[in-house]
């Protein structure tokens, strides 16, 4: 019996795949390598030692998705995949709802077509909007204020009535808060196409000097030194919630949420210090104008994921900072061989 893993080629579902692989799981993977690259395949096997299918499959394809639940026996579905920028979601709404919203009726469609109920949803922070206290908890309102969180929300609400009508379904939304770092290995991370919007990526490329320079959004907020705070997760905690996720789901059907988050907030200025301190090289930043939409200070309250699900972060911001940079300076190093070949 294997897990299906949607989007498993991208940052999250890459890290996920290898805590499943290590833990015996036997995995497929099915993604249209849209925001991912063909190499992560060898790199999973090169750190698990163990092999997996791959189909490369875009989702909305429903004829080629049902091949895959037709060559498998799949006992669950992990579903990451999904376009993830805030910014191109406000330039191409279209795109984010049919991408995000047709992908999971579609997997929804055949999961139940062919009798499998067992289903982990990757949810976001970004529904909780302008939180009203923190730390944020579950029951907190839900507000999502770009496309992309909408197809977040209208998802976690589609798959309430999927529960709703056919009460056999376990269904686990984990809602991450901000995922970073990447496998110890320094094998695979996060690895966005074009520049990062998003702070560590930024600062593992200033700091191997492919920017000059960081721009940090405003250090006006009322937090400890202006700069916004939030809740860094290492992504290999966070794959490791799904593994307790499957693991719930299989022992009790329902419909859960859970935050993904440490419990713990860091400023701007304080990730760039830890940066600096762990890695030893200097980062360089210039403070501009705050960026619109970000809120002061967001942080999760995990202890529902810790009481149900057994599950707890356990990786610090050091270490997070250090699997970060390994990734980014492994990522140069290949980038030399390539062109010295
Ligand atoms: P990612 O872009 O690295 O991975 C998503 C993968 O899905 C990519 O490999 C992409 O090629 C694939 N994909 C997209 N549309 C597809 C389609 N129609 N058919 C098949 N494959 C498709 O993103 P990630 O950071 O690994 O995020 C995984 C999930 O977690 C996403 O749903 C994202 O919205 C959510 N999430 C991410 C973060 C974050 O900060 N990284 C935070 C909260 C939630
Ligand atoms: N920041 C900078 N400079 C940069 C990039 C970011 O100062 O170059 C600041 C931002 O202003 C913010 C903090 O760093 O204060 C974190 O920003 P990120 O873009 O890394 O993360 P966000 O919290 O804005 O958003 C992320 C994901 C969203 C997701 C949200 C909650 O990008 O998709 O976490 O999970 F919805």
């Amino acid at each position: 019996m294997a897990i299906l893993v949607t989007g498993g080629m991208g940052y999250i579902g890459s890290h996920t795949c290898v805590e499943l692989l290590n833990a015996g799981y036997e995995v497929v993977i099915v993604d249209n390598l849209s925001n991912s690259k063909i190499e992560v395949l060898q790199n999973i096997q090169d750190i698990t030692g163990k092999g997996f299918k791959f189909y490369k499959i875009n989702m909305l394809e429903k004829d080629s998705l049902e091949r895959v639940f037709h060559e498998n026996e799949i006992d669950a579905v992990i579903h990451f995949a999904g376009l993830k920028s805030v910014e191109e979601s406000v330039l191409h709404p279209l795109l984010y709802y049919k991408n995000n919203l047709m992908s999971t009726i579609t997997l929804c469609e055949l999961m139940q077509k062919y009798q499998i109920k067992n289903l982990v949803f990757s949810s976001s922070a970004t529904v909780y909007g302008i939180p009203e206290k923190v730390p944020i908890s579950e029951e907190s309102q839900l507000q999502a204020k770009s496309p992309y969180g909408r197809t977040k929300l209208m998802i976690e609400e589609i798959l309430e009535d999927v529960h709703q009508a056919d009460q056999q379904w376990s269904i686990s939304i984990l809602r991450y808060f901000n995922p970073i770092g990447a496998h110890e290995s320094g094998k695979i991370g996060e690895d966005p196409l074009g520049r990062p919007n998003n702070l560590m990526p930024t600062i593992t490329k200033v700091a191997a000097r492919k920017y000059n320079i960081l721009h940090v959004f405003g250090n006006n907020y009322p937090t400890i030194d202006g700069t916004c705070i939030r809740d860094y997760i290492h992504v290999t905690d966070i794959a490791n919630g799904h593994i307790k996720a499957l693991k719930k789901n299989k022992n009790s059907s329902g419909i859960h949420t859970y935050n993904l988050g440490t419990g713990k907030g860091y400023s701007v200025l304080e990730i760039i210090s830890s940066f600096e301190k762990v890695t030893g090289v200097h980062i360089p930043y210039q403070i501009i104008a705050p960026r619109s939409g970000d809120v002061a200070v967001c942080y999760a309250n995990p202890t529902k994921a810790e009481k149900e699900l057994g599950w707890k972060a356990r990786k610090e911001i050091d270490e997070m900072c250090m699997d970060s940079w390994r990734w980014e300076v492994n990522k140069m190093n290949d980038d030399l061989n390539k062109v010295n070949v």
